[in-house]
């Protein structure tokens, strides 16, 4: 399995610690079947800044600790960036790392709104050939109570990657019911852990594979798991899956 969102990188953002912690991560997700992980730590959130040189360095270097302590398990470069207005210049000044340096960008939401500017930034990232990703928007409270906005910012082009640890249910019963609701409406299209230790936010990513092969069938666990290999190959991923779909009631919007 492919995991393209974590926080493995020790001691810069507030993932992983120090190199042991690191390597607990690695040596956990080597147990849950995980072979490569996408390092992203935050940027421009307002506390962490990793900008893209100093994320690449980060990343050669625990690859190196990987192979010494032979763990099999490889490293990608990332960044999970908070969306800001100047988004679009910080790209042109070499600062964003898409994922492994495909024109997959993983974007935050603020947890508590949608920035106004948001729609005309996903417009503007496309524009300029990147591909949104909007991490966890199943814990963004503006989008719980309007979930038609989600609705707009996936028509509009963006993608989505849920949280395993909320489609396990391990952030209460609401995010795991709107978690299945979002891939019920088939605006799902990637699942990863975000994970930042072994204990309270661990990866989680075998058990919430198990909750959808329950309830959408192996096609569907199919599919977030091939996407996550053609976004690593920067390649189009699917954004329609036929058979994923229980029903498509959601919401009353379709
Ligand atoms: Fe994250």
């Amino acid at each position: 399995m492919i995991d393209i969102h974590s926080h493995i990188l020790p001691s810069i953002d507030d993932g992983a610690q120090t190199l042991a912690d690191a390597i607990a991560m690695a040596k956990a997700a080597v147990a849950e079947g995980i072979t490569t992980i996408i390092a992203t730590p935050h940027h421009r959130n307002g506390t962490f800044d990793n900008d893209k040189q100093s994320v690449i360095q980060h990343v050669y270097a625990l690859n190196e600790a990987l192979r010494t302590h032979r763990i099999p398990l490889s490293i990608l470069p990332g960044q999970e960036v908070r969306i800001h207005g100047e988004l679009i210049e910080h790209y042109r000044d070499g600062d964003i790392l898409p994922l492994t340096e495909t024109k997959y960008v993983l974007v935050e939401l603020p947890n508590n709104h949608v920035p106004r500017y948001t729609d005309q930034l996903i417009f503007d990232m496309q524009l300029q050939g990147l591909v949104p990703i909007i991490a966890h928007p199943e814990r963004n409270s503006e989008l719980i109570e309007n979930p038609n906005k989600l609705y707009d910012l996936v028509k509009k082009g963006a993608l989505t990657q849920l949280t395993a640890a909320s489609i396990a249910g391990k952030f209460g019963k609401n995010i795991k019911k709107f978690s299945i609701q979002i891939i019920e409406a088939n605006l799902a299209h990637l699942i990863a852990s975000d994970a930042h230790n072994i204990t309270t936010r661990a990866f989680h990513l075998r058990e919430a594979y198990d909750v959808i092969q329950k309830q959408f069938g192996s096609q569907a666990v199919y599919v977030f798991q091939e996407n996550a290999e053609l976004l690593v190959a920067g390649e189009t991923l699917y954004k329609d899956a036929p058979g994923r779909i229980k029903t498509k009631k959601f919401f009353g919007i379709f």
